[in-house]
Order: C-alpha cells, then sequence, then structure tokens
C-alpha cells in the first residue's frame, strides 16, 4: 500500500486552510483542435485488477488490431464537443491516492477547499444519439471475453498465477479504447452483479460484496438475517461513519482497483484525454472514478453513488452541477437505476442486493420509458442491450438535469 509521505500530509493539512475566496483560473491547454469531430474507436487493451484475495492482480492483455466483436463491431465512431470544466489542478495519481488514503483515516482533516483550475477539453457529444448508443455498445463488448487474445502482461509487482488466470477471475476490467491518434482513450468499466441484473457473469461474489459497501447505508446490514460486508454497525440505524470511509477505501475493494486502472492508462496515454463509461455497478465505479480526477464520464443504469463519493470525500468542483460532465443516463422502468429497488419484495432484496441509495452524483439523464414506451417496471429494463435499443428508439437523447432534491439515508445517524 503506497503511504503518505510527510510532505504530503502538510500539503493537504495547508489545503484545509486555504483561502475560499479565490479566483480559479483558467488554462488553455488542449494541444489538438477541441473542435467538434468524430474518429474511429479500437479496442487496444484490457486491464484487470484484482479484488479481494486478488487484490494484488493487475493484468493488461493487449489486443490485436484485427480484433472484431461478435457484434460486428471493430470501430466505434464518437462525436466530441468542446465544453468547459473545472477540475483539480493537482490530477496526479501519486497525489490523489496519497490525498485518499489520507482522508480514509479515521482522524484525517477533512478538506472541502480545493486548487481548482477551468479548462476547455473535448467531451463526448451526448446530444448525439448515435455517440451516446455507440458508447453503449462499447460497454456492452465490455462483458464479452476477447478469443483470439495475446497473453496476459503482468504490470504490477509478480504474481503468482498458478491458480489460473483467464477471464473468470474476481475483479475490475478496464477496456481501453484509442481514436486513431491516441488523441482520445475511451475506458470501459466492467464490473457488475451479473446473475441477478443481466445474463451470467464470472465476477458474482465479489460484485455482490461492492455493490452492497457502495448503494446500502451501513454495510447491508438491512436486518440480523443479511450478511455485512463491514463492521461498521453499531445499534439500531446508527451506523460508524469513519468506519464506513475506511471500508470503502480497502485495498480489496473494488474502488482502489478503479485507481489502478486509471493509474495504468495514463502511464500508456500520458497525454490523451480520457473518457470514462460503463454500465450497472460499471457505471457507478466510472462515475467515482471520472469525478476522482475530472474525467468526461458516461455512465448507464448505474445504481445511485453519491453517497460513496461523499464517504470517500471526492472532489465536487464549486460551479452549477449543471456544468458538471457526469452524465448518469437511465430510465424510469429500471428500479436499480431509480434507486427504488429496495424493500422485502423486490428482486434486489430477493437476491441479497442491499441497493438503498437514491442519489446520483452528477447529472441525471432519465429516459420515462414508463410513460412513452410503456415499458414494465422490472430489473429487465436494466440490461444493456435493452438500453441499447431504447437510446435508438428515440430521436433526441434524454435532457440531463441535477437532482437537488434528493436525500440518502435520512433514516440513519451517521456518528
Ligand atoms: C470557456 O471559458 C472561456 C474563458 O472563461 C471563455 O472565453 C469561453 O467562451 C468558454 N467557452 C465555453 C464553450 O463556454
Ligand atoms: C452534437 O450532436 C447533435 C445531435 O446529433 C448535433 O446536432 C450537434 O451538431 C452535435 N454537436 C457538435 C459540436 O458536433
Ligand atoms: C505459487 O502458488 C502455488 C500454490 O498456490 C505454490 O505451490 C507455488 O510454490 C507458488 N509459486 C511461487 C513461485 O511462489
Ligand atoms: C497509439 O498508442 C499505441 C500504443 O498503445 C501505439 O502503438 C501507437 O503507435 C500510437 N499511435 C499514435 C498515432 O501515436
Ligand atoms: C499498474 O498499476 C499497479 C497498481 O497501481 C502498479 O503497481 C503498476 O506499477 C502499474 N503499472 C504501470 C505500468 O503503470
Ligand atoms: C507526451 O508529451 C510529452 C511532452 O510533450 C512528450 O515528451 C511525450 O513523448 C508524450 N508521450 C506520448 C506517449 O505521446
Ligand atoms: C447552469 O445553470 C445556471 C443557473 O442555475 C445558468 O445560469 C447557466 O447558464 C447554466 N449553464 C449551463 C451550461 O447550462
Ligand atoms: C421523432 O420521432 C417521431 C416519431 O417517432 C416523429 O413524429 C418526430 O417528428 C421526430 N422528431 C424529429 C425532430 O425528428
Amino acid at each position: 500500500m503506497r503511504r503518505l509521505p510527510p510532505s504530503m500530509l502538510l500539503i493537504v493539512a495547508a489545503l484545509t486552510y486555504h483561502v475560499l475566496a479565490r479566483q480559479i483560473p483558467f488554462l488553455e491547454t488542449s494541444p489538438d483542435s477541441p473542435e467538434a469531430h468524430a474518429t474511429g474507436f479500437q479496442l487496444r487493451h484490457v486491464f484487470d485488477h484484482g479484488s479481494g484475495t486478488n487484490a494484488n492482480l493487475h493484468l493488461r492483455l493487449d489486443v490485436p488490431a484485427s480484433h472484431v466483436f461478435a457484434t460486428g463491431d471493430s470501430k466505434f465512431y464518437l462525436s466530441s464537443v468542446s465544453q468547459n470544466v473545472t477540475r483539480l489542478s493537482q490530477r496526479d495519481p501519486d497525489f490523489m491516492e496519497s490525498y485518499l488514503a489520507y482522508t480514509s483515516r479515521p482522524n484525517a482533516i477533512k478538506t472541502t477547499d480545493f486548487d481548482w483550475i477551468h479548462e476547455r477539453i473535448r467531451t463526448p457529444n451526448i446530444s448525439d444519439p448515435d455517440t451516446l448508443a455507440t458508447l453503449a455498445r462499447m460497454t456492452s463488448d465490455a462483458y464479452v471475453a476477447v478469443p483470439e487474445s495475446n497473453d496476459w502482461v503482468d504490470v504490477g509487482v509478480p504474481f503468482n498465477e498458478s491458480g489460473g488466470f483467464g477471464w473468470d477471475s474476481n475483479g475490475v476490467r478496464g477496456h481501453v479504447f484509442t481514436d486513431d491518434g491516441n488523441q482520445t482513450v475511451v475506458v470501459a468499466i466492467k464490473g457488475t452483479s451479473a446473475y441477478l441484473f443481466d445474463s451470467d457473469g464470472d465476477t458474482r461474489v465479489n460484485d455482490k460484496i461492492n455493490d452492497n459497501l457502495l448503494f446500502s447505508c451501513c454495510c447491508a446490514r438491512i436486518s440480523y438475517m443479511w450478511t455485512t460486508v463491514c463492521d461498521c454497525y453499531q445499534k439500531s440505524y446508527t451506523c460508524s461513519q469513519t468506519c464506513l470511509e475506511g471500508a470503502l477505501y480497502a485495498e480489496d475493494k473494488y474502488y482502489r482497483a478503479l485507481l489502478d486502472i486509471y493509474r495504468n492508462t495514463t502511464s500508456l496515454y500520458p497525454n490523451s484525454t480520457i473518457w470514462l463509461t460503463g454500465h450497472s455497478l460499471g457505471g457507478s465505479m466510472a462515475a467515482l472514478l471520472g469525478r476522482t480526477y475530472g474525467l468526461p464520464t458516461v455512465a448507464f443504469e448505474a445504481p445511485p453513488e453519491r453517497l460513496a463519493a461523499q464517504r470517500l470525500h471526492l472532489p465536487f468542483p464549486p460551479v452549477p452541477a449543471n456544468e458538471s460532465t457526469i452524465w448518469h443516463f437511465g430510465n424510469t422502468a429500471d428500479p436499480i437505476f431509480m434507486g427504488i429497488c429496495n424493500g422485502a419484495s423486490s428482486a434486489c432484496w430477493v437476491g441479497g442486493f442491499a441497493m438503498e441509495t437514491q442519489c446520483h452524483s452528477g447529472l441525471e439523464c432519465v429516459y420515462d420509458t414508463v410513460h412513452d414506451k410503456k415499458w414494465h417496471v422490472s430489473v429487465s429494463s436494466h440490461r444493456i442491450s435493452a438500453v441499447i435499443d431504447m437510446i435508438t428508439s428515440y430521436n433526441t437523447t434524454a435532457t440531463c438535469v441535477e437532482r437537488s432534491d434528493c436525500q440518502d439515508c435520512f433514516d440513519w445517524n451517521f456518528v
């Protein structure tokens, strides 16, 4: 585990006392033209970062240029727009990971005052139905194994692979697509509560643990009959906040594996603009990583992750939410996205998933399929295949708004 150097402690402490009223500078950086263009993306690599007992596993698969997905796609075309964003001026993985390790400690001084900059960057054109549907297809392809693959390359400390390793491993996977000039890199994050929500999957045990950690009020402590995923429950509707914060940042949990995916991607593409996408748990994780590093993120049908972002003390830029570059696309017939897949008779609770949160961070872009298409509220409306069909059946994309009236876990005391 990377420890916070003493000098960094001082920086973090100093940030706390920084004067709040400060002009945020505008940085004119973009080396390439930020003007609209559509370019072809190809899958280049798959990163696999272990979790649970495999937390030290860091692998990369390089994908041959000849790779064609089962869907027939080999190149994906995305249109982009130029947008002003506000994000941390210091976004180096060493700095961010030091900050996160520090702030997850019980007695850390929590800071909300960071050094921000305005920048103009390219973001995906989320008004474009084709671009949105293509991002959903790239996300969908992230569920699929790459059959004609080369060997996995070990990018971490040497790992004893005698247990056998392949597509069956537990962990978080990032499918890395780049455009022709490597100007933009799209990382599709995989990780889904697959067996309940979408066909069959290979990371189910750890997915469930991470779902219950990220989207429950207190370690999935619903009643004495539930298996908890951390030990933060104290007594009736009372939960330890510092305990929760430490649990989310634990080395064997998905958030840390996500940070590794970012570190390894930027080490290959240090000068590229990085966009994130993902579906379901993968969408929530993409949003958490996007918030950590200020990256444009398009999430599909993601369970609400704002509470997790707050517990991790991720940076929330001091700008109106409508300038956010985290877009949560979903539909009203999906109970998981809508935050209503809870209660004793819901499919989630029956499956052992404590999906209690209600609030997404960033913007919500909701297709009203219940009204427009007469879809029934059901977990089958959560599937990525349903989402792709949905996007292509509308001739405009959903409007993105902030849901400011949202509150999570209001009946709990966090002490
Ligand atoms: C971005 O900000 C710069 C500097 O504040 C401003 O000149 C420009 O018009 C803004 N662009 C957009 C697209 O808002
Ligand atoms: C974004 O997409 C919309 C819808 O397709 C299109 O009208 C608009 O021109 C696009 N913006 C840019 C900058 O390409
Ligand atoms: C790898 O693990 C296996 C069993 O888990 C063990 O028998 C073997 O000695 C290990 N190899 C190394 C190089 O540590
Ligand atoms: C893009 O990156 C790949 C490495 O993943 C490299 O092989 C290729 O030459 C790069 N292309 C350009 C145009 O820089
Ligand atoms: C990939 O990430 C792992 C975990 O953070 C790190 O140990 C390793 O050095 C990274 N490798 C590269 C090439 O960035
Ligand atoms: C990134 O940019 C730096 C500075 O312009 C350059 O030295 C380096 O070669 C670039 N790296 C890649 C992978 O393009
Ligand atoms: C965001 O909302 C504010 C008012 O709340 C408005 O002034 C501003 O123009 C909006 N910005 C965008 C990008 O829609
Ligand atoms: C969108 O599609 C509907 C039918 O599905 C059609 O009536 C309408 O004119 C279309 N709107 C636009 C702007 O193309």
